[in-house]
């Protein structure tokens, strides 16, 4: 048999402690008024049916079959401090006793952006969003409108939302990617304006050779990168990228922008910037910043951020700073000492390389690398990955065989490799995680799926 199809069905044939029917009769009856029964594409065609869920608690979420499962999607990345953690909760029932939507300013956000420009050190000045798509847009059009430049440099493989003008070779397959020094952008979905690849040029991320001389032509308004490649892995930037990039944006007059709608408030509690030691003109921020509520930030330079106020660039949103979202922002961002970034980076070390000990001692070819806050584990090859050329070669079908297996044994994990820690794994958690991972993963060595 193939090994494709043998993992296929070595997926719907693994012991099944846990069964998920229910989930799967109501996902195909919501079909009828939701589209596919789910709300993003990217909850679509999850192995073996897209969950539903009736609550979580600290690092667990509860399903409608009754399962109790180890939540390692964290809402995505979010859940930084584990679902419905206390003070959160109480600061959001408090604001809901105040009032819900004013159309006006509060302290309440007032509190919340002074909070990020604390931690963030780029962030002289910050707008609020609602979502990491929009924000992303938000610094393309300040960074043109600055230098009255068009060009935007992203990198294959990384992800800046699903709007048309960035929806480029974020996940491309291999054989219409073009070379791996002078990738092809391919588009990321039907009804994408094919125009708005000309204002884009995608480069292969971590080579400072390529993007030199690319920025050398003086015509790019902004590089916009993750500063970690954690969307589609958990990359670290090879020694000296980051400083090099820097250096060659200032240089050429090309505004540096860092997504960190992941890494921000997770790998640090200034986010990747802080982790590295580069510093941005502009970065944008979502996910961990508000644990779960549809927030996200533009921060960075006050001469630029404040284009918005007195240069003509245009920034709107009826949800932006919603007061309870800002009450949920001010609880997260206030719990994020030192000791919880501590205590996440002894377990996720523990978690990673008790995965790492499971795998060789089950004889499977894995890697299993990034950060204690959000690593990334992928079958098949022999090194970490520097890139996405060298992601996209990982047995994802495989992969995909051993997510299924772990939510059979209460585990749930994303099927594209990433894995978040909140503070709420605790060491019991971890262990048992790691007691899954090692059955798992002889399950799938001794049926050749490995
Ligand atoms: C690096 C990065 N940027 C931007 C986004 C888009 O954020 P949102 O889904 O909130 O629009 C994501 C989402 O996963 C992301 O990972």
């Amino acid at each position: 048999m193939p090994v494709d199809s043998q993992a296929e069905s070595h997926a719907t044939r693994l012991s099944s402690p846990l069964s998920f029917e229910q989930s799967a009769r109501q996902v195909r009856d919501n079909s009828q008024w939701i589209s596919g029964g789910v709300n993003s594409n990217f909850r679509l065609n999850i192995s073996p049916t897209p969950l539903v869920f009736e609550r979580g608690e600290g690092p667990y979420l509860y399903d409608v079959d009754g399962n109790r499962l180890i939540d390692y999607y964290l809402g995505m990345g979010p859940m930084i401090l584990g679902h419905r953690p206390e003070a959160l909760c109480d600061a959001v029932r408090d604001q809901i006793e105040r009032g819900i939507l004013f159309a006006g300013q509060t302290q309440v956000e007032a509190e919340a952006a002074r909070l990020v420009c604390e931690l963030v050190p780029c962030a002289e000045r910050m707008r609020f969003g609602t979502s990491g798509s929009e924000v992303d847009q938000a610094a393309l059009r300040l960074a043109r409108a600055a230098t009255e430049r068009q060009k935007v440099v992203k990198f294959e493989g990384h992800y800046h939302g699903w709007f048309d003008n960035v929806l480029w070779s974020t996940a491309p397959s291999l054989d219409v990617a073009g070379p791996a020094d002078q990738p092809v952008p391919v588009a990321g979905s039907k009804g994408q304006l094919p125009q708005s690849a000309d204002a884009l040029d995608v480069l292969p991320w971590n080579n400072l050779e390529i993007l030199q001389r690319r920025l050398a032509k003086g015509d790019v308004a902004a590089v916009i990168m993750e500063a970690a490649m954690c969307n589609a892995g958990a990359v670290h930037p090879a020694p000296g990228y980051l400083e090099g990039v820097r250096e060659a944006c200032t240089r050429y007059g090309t505004i540096l922008i860092f997504d960190e709608v992941i890494t921000g408030f997770r790998l640090a509690p200034g986010g990747a910037q802080e982790r590295f030691g580069v510093l941005p003109d502009l970065a944008t921020f979502g996910k961990a910043i508000a644990n779960g509520f549809p927030v996200a930030a533009i921060a960075g330079r006050a001469d630029l951020l404040d284009m918005f106020s007195s240069g003509g660039v245009v920034h709107g949103g009826t949800y932006n700073a919603q007061p309870i979202s800002m009450a949920a922002t001010v609880a997260t961002l206030r719990s994020l000492k030192p000791s919880l970034y501590s205590l996440i980076d002894q377990r996720g070390t523990r978690l990673m390389e008790g995965m790492r000990e499971a795998f060789a001692s089950a004889g499977v070819q894995a890697v299993v690398t990034g950060f204690p806050q959000i690593f990334h584990v992928a079958f098949g090859l022999d090194a970490p990955a520097r890139d996405y050329r060298d992601l996209a070669r990982s047995n994802k079908k495989a992969y995909v065989a051993f997510t299924t297996g772990l939510l059979h044994r209460g585990v749930r994990a994303l099927e594209r490799g990433a894995w978040f820690m909140s503070v709420t794994h605790d060491d019991a958690v971890v262990d048992e995680t790691i007691a899954a991972v090692a059955d798992v993963a002889r399950e799938l060595k001794s049926t050749g799926v490995l």
